[in-house]
């Protein structure tokens, strides 16, 4: 009886620190824009091998699991070629803008993925 009630109110905890985490970000399946607008190019994984990518592609979507090359950009760098584009960085027009399709809230919600994705913090600034 006793140990079922500490099971039950480890849970209760757990839960409790959860909840805030997946309430973030108005409760955007950041998983599921990705996969749904980035994967096609940056691959389920973000490894830049998506089913969109072919030969002749002149360009290769970033990888994202590169720590060294995320790295290089501030996470204002990314929200920037997300939201409007490559050539906005002076990136190619093969990576599209996003900024009318998707709400600023996910755009911030994907910038922490990729963070995960590259389990790296990025630029400072
Ligand atoms: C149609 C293919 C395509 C889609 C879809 C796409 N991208 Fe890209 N993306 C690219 C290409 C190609 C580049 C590389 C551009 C370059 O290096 O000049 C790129 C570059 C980027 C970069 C810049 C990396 C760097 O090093 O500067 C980020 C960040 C990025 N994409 C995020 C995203 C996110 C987030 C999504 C989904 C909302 C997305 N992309 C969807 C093709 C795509």
């Amino acid at each position: 009886m006793m140990a079922k009630y500490t099971i039950f109110a480890a849970l209760v905890v757990i839960l409790g620190l959860a909840a805030p985490a997946a309430g973030q970000a108005q409760d955007i399946d950041v998983e599921k824009v990705f996969k749904f607008y980035c994967a096609q190019c940056h691959g389920v994984g973000g490894k830049g091998d998506g089913p969109n990518v072919t030969e002749n592609f002149p360009v290769s979507p970033r990888n994202f699991t590169n720590p060294e090359e995320m790295n290089k950009l501030t996470n204002a760098d990314i929200k920037n070629v997300v939201m409007d584009g490559g050539p906005a960085m002076s990136k190619s027009p093969m990576m599209p803008p996003w900024g009318k399709t998707l709400s600023e809230a996910e755009v911030d919600a994907l910038i922490g993925y990729l963070r995960v994705l590259c389990n790296c913090k990025g630029k400072e600034g």
